[in-house]
């Protein structure tokens, strides 16, 4: 066993898929390498169980002692169930950069990033499937019914093209593109928001099948256009991907005001990313416009804005 050990894991953005998903079309999420969730564990001589630190909420809980549902003890707990050890006398401190609540995947980061860390500190480097399985368990502790895209393309860091109950695909991105991420700062509630279409396509089932399948349509249509390097292709197929998020009821005035924005502004292609009624947009923006892009969504109440 080593002293101390820091593992991190990334961000994500749904490209497009989102909600139709969870009905079982595809989705294709990216990585955001740049926003990370870290977590550090080292032997503390203090008697027993593990503490988790969490240093962003100012937060110390004994493992012992932690509810079930508390999100650091939940991944914790099923880390060591995997691994058939013993809760270690070691302090793990997490702490991240990513917004919450935003459709950043916050919460899977944070789950992947400590399960590595714990692993790793333990002995044992997880792999991105084991890793993935883990924060699995945990967020449908939080989510409810979450389709599992969020702890795959976290646990791999890399594109993925998902669909639900089957192996995910990782796939190559040919040309690089640019997305302009805008955080609304309006609170983006995954469950309620997943409830919320749930209800409304119990009462119009025929209506709400075909906006997935389209949507399912869109993201078969951007991965080809991803892997062809055919970025062009992809600007459209997000325009109407947010139209149709728009349609099952996931989008805000708020929302919609950043996505014309960015456009305005020279986005090529913009949308609600994640579950939306709050949370983040993407914007695909050339490299020339990134800063009038990131200029034109904070001057109109994006809190925070990044690219990636
Ligand atoms: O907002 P996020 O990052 O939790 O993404 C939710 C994505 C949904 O498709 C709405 C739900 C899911 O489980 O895939």
């Amino acid at each position: 066993m080593v002293n101390k050990i820091q593992r991190s894991a990334p961000g994500k953005v749904i490209l497009c898929g989102e909600h139709s998903v969870v009905y079982g079309q595809p989705a294709i999420a990216v990585p955001v390498s740049g926003l990370r969730a870290y977590a550090n564990v080292e032997a503390a001589p203090t008697e027993g169980s593990l503490q988790l630190i969490s240093r962003d909420l100012n937060e110390t809980i004994s493992l012992e002692v932690a509810p079930p549902e508390h999100p650091l003890a939940a991944i914790a707990r099923e880390t060591l169930a995997y691994l058939t050890l013993p809760s270690p006398a070691a302090s793990l401190t997490l702490w991240s950069e990513l917004p919450i609540a935003s459709g950043l995947g916050s919460g899977a980061a944070v789950s992947v990033a400590i399960a590595r860390a714990l692993a790793a500190y333990l002995g044992r480097e997880l792999q991105p499937q084991e890793v993935s399985a883990l924060a699995y368990e945990v967020e449908k502790i939080h989510h409810g019914t979450p389709s599992g895209i969020d702890n795959t393309v976290i646990a791999y860091e890399a594109p993925v093209y998902f669909v639900k109950g089957q192996p995910p695909e990782i796939f190559v991105i040919k040309e690089p593109f640019y997305l302009v991420i805008a955080n609304s700062g309006i609170p983006s509630a995954t469950k309620q928001a997943v409830m919320g279409v749930r209800n409304r396509r119990n009462a119009k089932p025929e209506e709400y099948d075909t906006y997935f399948n389209r949507m399912g349509e869109i993201a078969n249509a951007a991965r080809t256009a991803i892997e062809q390097g055919d970025i062009a292709s992809l600007a459209p197929l997000l325009n109407e991907n947010h139209s149709l998020l728009r349609e099952i009821g996931v989008s805000l005035p708020e929302l919609d005001r950043l996505v014309a924005v960015a456009k305005n502004a020279g986005a090529t292609g913009a949308k609600l990313t994640g579950a939306g009624t709050g949370g983040n947009v993407i914007a695909l923006t050339s490299p020339e416009n990134i800063a009038s892009v990131k200029a034109a969504m904070q001057a109109a109440g994006a809190t925070e804005v990044w690219t990636t």
